[in-house]
């Protein structure tokens, strides 16, 4: 007799080829995923921000999609956005998480014979694995992320994501040039591929680079010069590091460590955080790191991440979400054309476009939407007041983050739903409707659709660069 396999059977089976760590660690008496894996920032996995897909990795939840009920809507046109998957440490953090083994192997106090557990383990049998060949590359779960999102995206669209139109090339797929992202690209169309139920052969893979798309920010001479090589526009990250609550966090980990206070620098505070991150992201394993610190302190430690991601990528200064001008404008141009009335004579419009890049990609645009702004910018000395704050990179830009733009043809006319991390977002000012009328988007938009010229905000004025006093 030959095994029945039901869709669920196939799903384990594939689970237990793709990802044989977290079913090994599984059995292990810690449980599976720390309790401040919330608080990872971009390091975060995906299925911290969407938990129900540790039960099921495919499961799609149809009710985010939301044209009004009462007008009869299909959609025409889905854009997304997304990030590359879980990686590797780059060379940076591999060095540092080689300084910081050695440190605690060499100088951390070896008087503690009682010590719990962890801490022996961390000093007698943790071996830092990194290389920094590794620098930043695609790991097999940041493969695993891009080829279930395929697989749920094209479950979510099957008239858009269909293998006539993958057959026919009509769907558009661009990538940064960054190996983690081409990388995640052909995981991406592996996914798709395997959700046709092509097992066997793989795809011929179809992308094109586009770095002017999706790397806009290492063409935008006012970011790089006004921001990115300049230390006073991130001026408040410096002095959080060496501020009240980082000094703090540094004396109790030292602590814990038997470390002088001194030879830990907040560099090397950071890597231990790091590397409880990268264990769980790429390993699945609960790291013994992850018991250096509890959630008082992951909650500096994220704030820390918060704090640089907003001076550097997004409201923190202008130019940051200027220098995205040119991937705005593409979405809308391809909007636009998607949703134009056409005689029944004129082909299809292009019916998918996936765009694959960076955190770094995607924070600008974000902010050059208006999405997550608060009313009070984070600061090095207001932690205690922004708890409750939107801008949080663990939920907007884990691995795998994506924003879906999904336009629908209804009876009275074509309307726009926003989605991050599949779940639907508003677009500010329509604040009432899932997914309001297209012209009432592009009109909310309408001074970045009129303006927002790269070459200007990016090589000229040096207003632009300066901080961002709307705020
Ligand atoms: C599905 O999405 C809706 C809207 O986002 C949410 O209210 C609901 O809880 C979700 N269901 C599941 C099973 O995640
Ligand atoms: C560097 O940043 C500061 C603070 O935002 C700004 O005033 C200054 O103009 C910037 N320098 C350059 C070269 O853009």
């Amino acid at each position: 007799m030959f095994p029945v396999f039901t869709p669920t059977h196939r799903l384990l089976l594939a689970a237990l080829t793709l990802v044989p760590t977290r079913l090994l660690c599984s059995s292990s008496a810690v449980p599976n995923i720390p309790n401040i894996a919330v608080y990872f920032g971009t390091k975060s996995r995906y299925e911290e921000v969407n938990p129900h897909l540790l039960q099921d990795v495919l499961s799609v939840n149809a009710s985010a999609l939301r044209p009004p009920p009462g007008e009869s809507c299909y959609p025409v046109h889905l854009t997304a956005v997304i990030r590359h998957g879980s990686r590797f440490p780059t060379v940076k953090n591999i060095r540092r998480i080689h300084k910081l083994s050695e440190l605690i192997r060499k100088d951390a106090s070896k008087s503690s014979e009682g010590s719990v557990g962890w801490l022996r383990e961390l000093r007698s049998s943790w071996e830092p694995w990194y290389t920094e060949e590794m620098d930043g590359q695609l790991v097999m779960k940041g493969r695993d992320d891009l080829r279930f999102l395929a697989r749920r995206l094209a479950t979510l669209f099957p008239s858009l994501l269909s293998e006539e139109n993958m057959r026919k090339g009509k769907i558009r797929f661009a990538s940064s040039s960054k190996h983690r992202c081409v990388n995640s690209m052909e995981a991406f169309q592996d996914g798709l591929h395997q959700h046709w139920s092509h097992q066997d052969s793989p795809p011929v893979y179809r992308h094109e680079v586009d770095d002017e798309l999706m790397r806009f920010f290492d063409r935008c001479h006012g970011f790089v010069e006004g921001v990115e090589n300049n230390r006073t526009a991130l001026i408040e990250v410096e002095k959080f590091k060496h501020g009240e609550e980082m000094e703090a966090l540094r004396r109790r980990t030292a602590e814990k460590l038997g470390l002088h206070f001194h030879r830990l620098t907040p560099d090397l505070v950071e890597a231990a955080f790091f590397l409880c991150t990268y264990e769980l992201s790429i390993k699945s394993l609960h790291s013994p790191w992850c018991f250096l610190f509890d959630e008082s302190d992951a909650k500096v430690l994220e704030y820390k991440s918060d704090l640089k991601n907003f001076w550097k990528r997004s409201y923190g200064h202008v130019i940051n979400s200027l220098s995205s001008c040119p991937l705005f404008h593409h979405i809308f141009r391809t909007l636009d054309k998607a949703g134009r009335p056409r005689r029944s004579t004129e082909a299809a419009p292009e019916p998918a476009s996936i765009l694959i890049g960076h955190a770094e990609t995607l924070l600008p645009l974000v902010s050059l939407l208006g999405l997550y702004k608060d009313q009070t910018p984070p600061t090095a000395s207001n932690y205690h007041s922004q708890h409750g704050r939107s801008f949080r990179t663990s939920r907007i830009v884990p691995y795998a983050a994506n924003l879906l733009f999904v336009l629908y043809d209804c009876q009275r006319g074509p309307r726009l739903q926003l989605l991050v991390n599949e779940k639907p977002e508003h677009f500010p000012g329509l604040h009432t409707q899932n997914a309001p009328l297209y012209r009432d988007v592009r009109a909310t938009y309408r001074h970045l659709l009129d303006g927002c010229d790269f070459d200007k905000e990016c090589e000229g004025r040096a207003q632009g660069r300066g901080p961002n006093t709307e705020l």
